[in-house]
């Protein structure tokens, strides 16, 4: 029986899609290609030697979707597909509410005709908002900030609905900390569209010559050094988090939040650092005003995966910024770069 990844083109759905394979798990891949390429695909293909089907849909679309279980014999669900930009999301709330919520009612609709009842929901550490509880644990009270987040806790709520509806279902709700990195192929990697939203791939356009330099947003929070402090994971360490979430969704039938973070908080200057010493690049920098909507710290509590999923993050930062320069650097236009490694 095969896996379904939605949104398995995408950044962290590539380098999930490469630990299933390399863990023998079959897979199908849907995704419409709004924030994601073909080659991505392509590049899975290469890393780990294996083959699978693609279908380019978009999982709103009932029609497509059922066809896509009627084709295949379906296990279990890992659902990444979903609009993630912040600011986007403040922009054009509506985009972000149908595309996210639409798309994931339709998914579950059709899993629930086809007796499919086991899914991994990309949900973000983003429903915590504002919270004072540092490490964040996943009991915190849920508050998201801003129109994106919001779908992430609506769903989550929804899900949880269902669970209630129908405790056949088995769903782990997995709330992401700030990914980064990229296979250590250099292969794979986050290929965002336009300017940056996000620091690590901002800096690394600014260490590739792409940006001039970076702009730290406040040096006034109340921080070590004034700067934001996150928790920062390799995306590998999650793609695996996702592998036991799914041995977790297949022997229990819960509705259950994890924390993805590896429970360290490294402020902006900090990772600036971290990213010169592992890479031999300068990042020239200016600090400029705060990021309206920014917390000053966020970093998770993750005993509840290390006990429960059995996983915990295992890379350091320096591999974090020594794989997202490999990537860069080697795909300075991302996927549209020629040259292989
Ligand atoms: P991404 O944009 O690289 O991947 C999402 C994929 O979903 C894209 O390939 C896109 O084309 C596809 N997609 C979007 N809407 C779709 C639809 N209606 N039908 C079919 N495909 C659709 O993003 P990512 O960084 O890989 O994030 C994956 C998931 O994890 C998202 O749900 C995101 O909200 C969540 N998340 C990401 C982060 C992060 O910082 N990257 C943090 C927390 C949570
Ligand atoms: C990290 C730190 C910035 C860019 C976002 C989403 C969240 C989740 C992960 C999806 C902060 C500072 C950043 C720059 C900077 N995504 N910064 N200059 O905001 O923690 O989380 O991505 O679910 O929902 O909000 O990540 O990488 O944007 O910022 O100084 O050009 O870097 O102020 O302190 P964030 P980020």
């Amino acid at each position: 029986m095969a896996i379904l990844v939605t949104g398995g083109a995408g950044y962290i759905g590539t380098h999930t899609c490469v630990e299933l394979l390399n863990n023998g798990e079959e897979i199908i891949v849907v995704d419409n290609l709004s924030n994601s390429k073909k080659e991505a695909l392509n590049r899975v293909r290469l890393i780990t030697g294996k083959d699978f089907k693609f279908y380019q849909i978009n999982i709103s679309d009932r029609k497509s979707l059922t066809n896509v279980f009627e084709e295949n014999d379906i296990e279990a669900v890992i659902h990444f597909a979903g609009l993630k930009a912040v600011g986007e999301s403040v922009v054009v709330p509506l985009r972000y509410y149908d595309n996210n919520l639409t798309g994931t009612i339709r998914l579950c609709e059709v899993m629930r005709e086809f007796g499919v009842k086991k899914l991994v929901f990309s949900s973000s550490a983003t429903v915590y908002g504002q919270t004072e509880q540092m490490p964040i644990k996943e009991d915190a009270t849920l508050s998201a900030t801003n129109p994106y987040g919001r779908t992430k806790q609506m769903i989550e709520e929804m899900l949880l609905d269902l669970y209630a509806s129908d405790p056949s279902w088995s769903i782990a709700l997995l709330r992401y900390f700030n990914p980064i990195g990229a296979h250590g192929s250099g292969l794979i990697g986050e290929d965002p569209n336009g300017i940056p939203n996000n620091l690590l791939p901002y800096i690394s356009q600014v260490a590739v010559g792409k940006i001039r330099q970076l702009h730290i947003f406040g040096n006034d929070y109340p921080t070590g050094d004034g700067t934001g402090v996150r928790d920062y994971i390799h995306v590998t360490d999650l793609a695996n988090g996702h592998l036991r979430a799914l041995e977790f969704v297949r022997s229990s039938t819960v509705v259950e939040p994890f924390n993805l973070g590896t429970g360290q908080g490294y402020s902006v200057l900090e990772v600036v650092q971290a990213f010169e010493k592992a890479t031999g690049k300068h990042i020239p920098y200016r600090v400029v005003e705060r990021r309206p909507g920014d917390a000053a710290v966020c970093y998770a509590n993750p005993k509840k995966s290390l006990k429960q999923l059995a996983w915990q993050a295992k890379k350091n930062m320096e591999q974090m910024c020594v794989d997202t320069w490999r990537w860069q650097q080697h795909n300075p236009n991302g996927y549209e770069s020629k040259q292989l490694v």
